[in-house]
């Protein structure tokens, strides 16, 4: 069978097949001069001599870019777009209520960013301190990220959906010392008791000297006297100007924690040139971004997505970008046309769970709104699925905009394989071709290199400027995580096909880590939230495939003696887990095991607990080596969903 291709439709003065080709080819031969070039995109403080300084071999390894020049990004953001687009819209705030919105300029934004770098200057926070920011989607969001990159502080923004102990997790390992959160948040017309969460938090975090606190609903919240400061009252009080601080390439920029397959969720380190290069041109050739353009990413600014293209990549280029502070289904499932109608969106960037739970609703939700704005159409997050990829571009584009399905981590910075728009033939389901600059490699178990049409593991040959640098004071972690499994490479934990034509089709996680709606999550740590409950006394989390989300998850576990299981028991940990690590955690499926399939040494085979959650069961594979087999007989009877 061959897949159906959409072939590219050139686009005057976009880049076409031909200038990919010269692009690509020109950053694999000279990766010095390439990347010299595009760090033209930034306004350099001090010009760099050096560009790439890069080993993944373990005896010198080191990745730099641009190591000795200096960059302010939240100067190229703001501060360089003055003289000509002062007066540009900058960010456009879209509430959880349709049409409760505001209008943010650039001149605007800079002034808020000013004073609130002054805010936190005079609550003590210097160059290199971390900043946790604990917000909805709201402009203060953006402000406060960008006032930590004036002043050279690192943001560490944390999800508004995790809980209070997540948050403390998140605090306590880069010793913020300081909190900006709000009031509440507000989502699909629920309220979300944010600073009642950071109180909870901070009750384990010594480190916290100063909260800020956004007013964004006005319900009334206990201040605690001489930590917590009113947003307003603060900015009311500070100096309004602010000169950037000149920040080292190799400077960090934001910390952002992440699921891996082991532990605790780890700080991925991002630094300020090489981020900052590729944010701007990603966001610059994926989008094929033009003058006059809206571009709405509907990620959170708690995600990487929301860093990068909601952030980072449209100021950098002087865009405009939206703020979405409300969810797809609600007041109802026409939400995004209607707000893409109303704003005049050219160019939109959504996650496939969503695009899935919406095509599920009906075409005439999208129908009934004008969508003869928009131009483009992004995908990112995991796989889309290739029906879901049809209704896209049938139903949202009309058949008239391509669609960029963007391949890439929270460790990646920024989209590493995506079509550009008006060069690469479409394939539904494919990310299509790596980027320039990008060396993506196929391996087999043993780290030999595949080639032509084939699968394997996904990794990446050579540095790129937007790379992670560290975890969070843990560089062995980092090495260990990424470039131990296939030294000299680094292992993006993700499978992936090949076809002949070089097109490249991620299969998903190869490791213990699972989409959740294109959320990551680590099935150690729902399995350590559960084993945290007074009644458990194992658990085993695996993913299952689920119709809307992508991947759910299935969760067995094994009670202590002597507690029975119960549908009330499988509630109380269901709501157990959404308390230890938030809603996007819950189990879909909770299995009651007496037992969990383990070898005779006592590791326990996921690859059958995958398998009997996928349904699967006809073929579990070589079981001989279980220390009981009975076990597995057990565990397909039982099965639930
Ligand atoms: C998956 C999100 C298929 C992949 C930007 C990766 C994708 C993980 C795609 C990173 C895509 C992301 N097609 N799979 N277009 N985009 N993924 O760190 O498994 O939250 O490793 O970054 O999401 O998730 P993260």
């Amino acid at each position: 069978m061959t897949d159906p291709i959409y072939p590219a439709r050139p686009r005057p003065g976009s880049i076409d097949a031909a200038e990919y080709d010269r692009r690509y080819a020109a950053a694999a031969r000279d990766p010095e001069g390439y990347w010299r070039e595009a760090a033209g995109c930034l306004d350099w403080a001090r010009p760099f001599t050096t560009v790439k300084d890069t080993s993944f071999a373990e005896a010198d390894f080191r990745i730099r870019w641009y190591g000795d020049g200096t960059v302010n990004l939240s100067a190229n953001c703001l501060d360089r777009h003055l003289a000509t687009r002062g007066d540009q819209v900058a960010i456009v705030w879209e509430g959880d209520e349709p049409g409760d919105g505001a209008r943010v300029t650039y001149r605007e934004l800079h002034a808020l960013v000013c004073r609130f770098a002054n805010v936190l200057k005079d609550h003590g926070v210097r160059k290199g301190d971390r900043v946790t920011l604990y917000l909805p989607m709201i402009v203060e969001a953006a402000v406060a990220m960008l006032a930590c990159a004036r002043i050279g502080a690192i943001h560490s923004v944390v999800f508004g959906g995790f809980s209070p102990d997540s948050l403390a997790n998140r605090i306590q390992d880069c010793d913020s010392r300081l909190v900006v959160t709000a009031d509440e948040g507000c989502r699909g017309g629920k309220r979300v008791p944010l600073k009642a969460n950071v109180d909870k938090a901070l009750a384990h975090c010594p480190s916290v000297e100063t909260v800020i606190v956004v007013r964004r609903t006005g319900a009334e919240v206990p201040m605690t006297e001489g930590r917590d400061v009113p947003y307003d009252a603060a900015m009311a009080a500070a100096a309004s100007d602010c000169a950037p601080e000149p920040v080292g390439a190799e400077d960090p920029l934001f910390i952002l924690y992440t699921s891996g397959s082991t532990g605790k969720p780890k700080g991925v380190l991002h630094t300020t040139g090489g981020y900052g290069v590729w944010a701007a041109t990603t966001f610059r050739d994926v989008f094929d971004w033009r003058e006059g353009d809206v571009f709405w990413c509907t990620a959170d600014v708690g995600w990487v997505t929301g860093h990068s293209y909601v952030v980072y990549g449209p100021l950098l280029n002087g865009a405009t970008t939206v703020m979405f502070d409300g969810v797809p289904n609600y007041p109802d499932h026409g939400r995004f046309w209607e707000t893409i109608a109303r704003l005049g969106v050219t160019l939109f960037y959504t996650a496939p769970t969503a695009i899935r739970a919406l095509m599920r609703e009906g075409d005439s939700w999208v129908e009934r709104h004008d969508r003869s704005s928009l131009r483009l159409l992004g995908s990112v997050g995991e796989p889309i699925n290739p029906e879901a990829w049809d209704w896209y571009h049938r139903v949202v584009g009309e058949r008239r905009c391509p669609i960029v399905d963007t391949w890439w981590q929270t460790e990646t910075g920024g989209i590493l394989i995506a079509p550009l728009p008006y060069a690469t033939d479409l394939k539904p389901g494919s990310a299509t071709r790596p980027l320039p600059g990008v060396l993506p490699q196929l391996v087999d178990a043993e780290g030999r290199v595949l080639e032509g049409a084939t699968e394997g593991n996904l990794v990446i040959a050579d540095s790129w400027p937007g790379q992670m640098r560290t975890v969070w004071n843990d560089h062995a972690r980092f090495f260990q995580t990424y470039f131990s499994t296939y030294p000299g490479k680094y292992f993006t934990g993700d499978g992936c096909r090949r076809d002949a034509d070089g097109y490249y089709w991620i299969t998903g996680r190869v490791d213990d880590v699972i989409n959740v709606s294109g959320h990551r999550m680590g099935t150690a740590e729902v399995e350590s939230a559960l084993v945290a409950h007074a009644k458990v006394a194992e658990a085993a989390v695996v993913g299952m495939p689920h119709e809307v989300k992508g991947q759910g998850i299935y969760a067995y576990v094994t009670l202590n003696a002597g507690e029975e299981p119960s549908d009330g028991l499988r509630g109380e940990l269901r709501q157990w887990v959404r308390s230890e690590i938030g809603p996007i955690a819950s189990p879909d499926a909770i299995q009651f095991a007496p037992a969990l399939p383990k070898t005779r040494s006592g590791k326990i085979m996921r690859r059958i607990l995958r398998k009997i959650a996928e349904g699967d069961t006809g073929n579990l594979g070589d079981v001989s080596t279980l220390a009981d087999p009975a076990v597995v007989e057990t565990l397909v009877r039982e099965r639930v969903g």
